[in-house]
């Protein structure tokens, strides 16, 4: 038997309703904000996550689906969403038009990375990233929306928040953080003696324990921002306060992405597990330039779906549309042309097999339907069909023109 790949998985029953829940409650929200839905390929150049998410991170260096097409390109999956944004932002102008523009999307993202409970090789992601104003009341308001969306499925968490810096602050602050693994290198893990050649800052969030011990004592990037990071940081507290949003601040939140500078954000979820980050994201002013576009700023974040999915508190299902069905053969096409023109105003479910008044009656309840319709012999002769109300408990016989 062929067997679907290790870490990817079929969404089925019942998950998949919460899932569908979970997309529409975004998108609703989305919209809110002001969000218009954006496709882009799941396949793209290698190249362009090379550039963008960064040569150092995990996800490049180790958890690429890549490989040459016919055609001989190197291509890969997207392992995030940000990116392929980006390039299609570029590539058709967006850039050259100005003033805010705001996008949401949805669908699977590719990781080869360890599977686990919480960690799939693909998985689905719901990302919005705002184009065009650099302003912390644009991080407040992306940071509020992950908040309202999480909130209407019913899921508590905790917001993490830190700031990455700017171009002025943050090659000050590499330099001294590169002095301090110096002093300390025969304590901190190979991993790390690494990331200081290559990207220092992502020592902060070494799984290693042994490390975030000696890291206690690293200089903080919060103490060496500039004037400006640190009173855009200021301001982000005061937006997310005033508006009932709690957060605690976390030195070593630095992403694994490498885009970012700021804002940074995860939101966690306790009692999931180790996976423990439903989303993640934060401001990245300088990557629409730095993949060749007109510098443009810009900021966004990315939900994992399959993380939320256990935590989503589903409404009562709501009793909707029509079932039909016949209590016997001759009746079944009556059913279906009554069927079918009401089918083209409400939920419609048939039974193509003709059953006791007793079993369609189940079966309309088993699929919600608020209405069970069904023809019996006297309504055949009769040309009427006999309509229960599921929510009112009233019958009635009514003549199969008027459906
Ligand atoms: P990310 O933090 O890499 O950010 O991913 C966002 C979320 O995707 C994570 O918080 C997690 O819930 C989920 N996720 C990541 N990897 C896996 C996995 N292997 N299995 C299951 N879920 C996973 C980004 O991808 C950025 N593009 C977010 C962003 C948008 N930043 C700015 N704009």
């Amino acid at each position: 038997m062929i067997r679907s790949l290790r870490g990817m998985n079929d969404i089925l029953s019942p998950e998949n309703e919460r899932f569908e829940f979970f997309i529409n409650t975004a998108t609703t929200i989305a919209k809110r904000y002001g969000f218009e839905y954006f496709e882009a390929p799941l396949l793209e150049e290698t190249a362009l996550f090379k550039r963008s998410v960064g040569e150092s991170s995990d996800i490049v260096g180790k958890e690429m689906y890549q490989f040459t097409d016919k055609g001989g390109n190197d291509v890969c999956l997207r392992p995030e969403g940000t990116a392929g944004v980006v390039r299609a932002f570029i590539q058709n102008k967006l850039d050259k038009k100005g003033g805010i523009q705001r996008f949401f999307y949805h669908g699977p993202m590719f990781r080869y990375e360890r599977p686990q409970k919480g960690r799939l090789r693909e998985f689905h992601q719901f990302g919005v990233e705002s184009f065009g104003i650099a302003s912390v009341y644009e991080d407040s308001s992306v940071i509020m929306m992950v908040a309202d969306i999480l909130k209407a499925l019913g899921i508590t968490f905790r917001l993490k928040l830190n700031s990455l810096g700017c171009p002025e602050c943050m090659p000050p602050y590499r330099q001294k953080l590169v002095g301090f693994l110096e002093s300390v290198e025969e304590h901190i893990c190979d991993d790390c003696v690494r990331r200081k050649a290559t990207n220092p800052i992502r020592v902060l969030d070494c799984k290693n324990s042994s490390c975030q011990k000696v890291y206690i004592e690293a200089p903080k990037l919060l103490d060496n921002l500039c004037e400006s990071c640190d009173s855009d940081f200021t301001t982000l507290q005061k937006l997310l306060t005033d508006n009932g949003i709690d957060f605690e601040i976390d030195n070593h939140l630095v992403r694994g992405l490498d885009y970012y500078s700021k804002t940074a954000f995860e939101f966690i979820s306790d009692g999931i597990g180790a996976q423990s980050a439903i989303a993640g994201g934060g401001r990245y002013d300088r990557l629409v330039e730095f993949l060749d576009g007109r510098p443009t700023p810009a900021v966004g974040f990315a939900i994992g779906i399959e993380r939320l999915l256990e935590l989503i508190v589903m409404p009562e299902p709501i009793r909707e549309g029509y079932y039909f069905g016949a209590m016997d053969e001759i009746g079944i096409d009556m059913v279906m042309q009554s069927a079918q023109k009401k089918r083209q105003s409400e939920r419609v479910i048939i039974e193509y097999t003709a059953k006791s008044l007793k079993a369609h009656l189940k079966g309309a309840d088993r699929v919600h339907a608020r209405y069970c319709a069904v023809v019996g012999e006297n309504e055949l002769k009769a040309g009427t069909i006999w309509v229960k109300d599921l929510v009112e408990k009233s019958e009635s016989v009514i003549k199969v023109e008027t459906i």
